[in-house]
């Protein structure tokens, strides 16, 4: 009985220096170490969207109706999904043998979709003649096989054929109450999905995939996960974001993490409006029967809510709301490996989320 209280959880949004903790360094040391010149990688403007091949389209199409998706446009054998952001579409669906056909960045301009072109594992440039907005796209394959996507010259989305904008739910605190006779209602239903956010692939060649994105690409990372043995630290999981310079963008929108059996891609994940809507599609894919992968929870880098999903072809995607912000300013963290470091609540991590 000599414990009067315990110390409560709670929260606090800080700077990002102050969140990395006492391990970080800045990105501009960390470009020199690796002798990377930021002026001569090709620059990536955004993420566009994923690419897969599924065996079942009309199976896959249910699921993507159920995860938030909508049809931008389709033909006999493909399928565009978009969300409700300022996309032409976040999501293609070819059929075929079960496939992952990578995700795709808009170059920031004709000459670095060019030079990608001319990237030594560049495949033929390709116009994308059925697919809303047109453009072209190119396919490198990285130094582990993997297809890596650059899309340029797709025309601008017209928001006047877009579903609106989601509102914003007012939140009453105990000592901050702006909802005054103004009640919460929601509708039942799938999380619009607004854009893809990021994916990540699992890699046998940790070191040389890091350094061929980052020496070719202006992708850098955000943080660095890592395990020690012996007081040497190998990294395990890199989440990385585009250089955009002040400029704010995701906390990651591609990553990698070491995987001592097999190559291959992880997840995508794509923004929600918020966690009402998150919990909601939750609800509503349990309630389809499709199979959980893990949440919902909270990460730790990135702050994101995250709620992973097998898609009924057996890959993981993922729904996040609610994700940090950085810049060229935002330090690198290095943060040991754990399950403390993936998530700060949520369920149990399930084995197979790592497998
Ligand atoms: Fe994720």
């Amino acid at each position: 009985m000599s414990t009067l209280s315990i110390p409560a959880n709670r929260g606090a949004t800080m700077p990002d220096t102050e969140a990395m903790g006492k391990d970080q360094e800045s990105q501009s040391s960390w470009l020199e170490k690796h002798q990377i010149d930021p002026n001569s990688r090709i620059r990536l403007q955004k993420l566009s969207h994923m690419r897969y091949q599924h065996p079942n389209l009309d199976e896959i199409h249910q699921f993507m109706l159920d995860f938030g998706l909508r049809v931008a446009h389709k033909t006999e054998g493909e399928v565009w999904y978009t969300g409700y952001g300022p996309d032409q579409y976040v999501y293609y669906a070819r059929k075929g043998d079960k496939k992952f056909l990578g995700g795709v960045y808009e170059a920031a301009s004709q000459e670095d979709f060019d030079r990608a072109a001319h990237l030594p594992n560049a495949g033929p440039v390709q116009e994308l003649k059925d697919a809303p907005g047109g453009g072209r796209l190119v396919t490198i394959t990285d130094p582990e096989g993997f297809p890596f996507n650059v899309i340029h010259g797709q025309e601008a989305v017209d928001m006047s054929q877009k579903q609106p904008a989601m509102d914003k739910v007012v939140l009453n605190f105990p000592s901050e109450k702006p909802r005054v006779r103004q009640f919460n209602r929601f509708e039942h239903g799938p999380a619009a999905v607004y854009k893809l956010g990021h994916f990540g692939l699992c890699t046998q060649q940790f070191e040389s995939q890091l350094n061929f994105y980052t020496s070719t690409f202006n992708i850098i990372p955000t943080d660095f996960v890592y395990v020690e043995v012996d007081g040497h630290r190998t990294p395990v999981t890199v989440f990385m974001h585009l250089d955009l310079g002040t400029e704010p963008v995701d906390h990651h929108s591609f990553f990698l993490s070491a995987h001592p059996k097999a190559a291959h891609v992880h997840h995508s994940s794509f923004e929600v409006h918020d966690f009402d809507a998150q919990q909601l599609g939750h609800q509503w894919l349990v309630e389809k029967g499709y199979r959980p992968a893990w949440g919902v929870g909270r990460h730790v880098l990135g702050s994101q809510i995250f709620d992973y999903w097998w898609d009924v072809s057996g890959n993981m995607v993922e729904h996040y709301a609610d994700g940090d912000l950085v810049n060229s300013e935002t330090p690198i963290g290095y943060v040991p490996a754990g399950e403390d470091s993936l998530a700060v609540w949520g369920p149990k991590l399930p084995a197979e989320f790592l497998a």
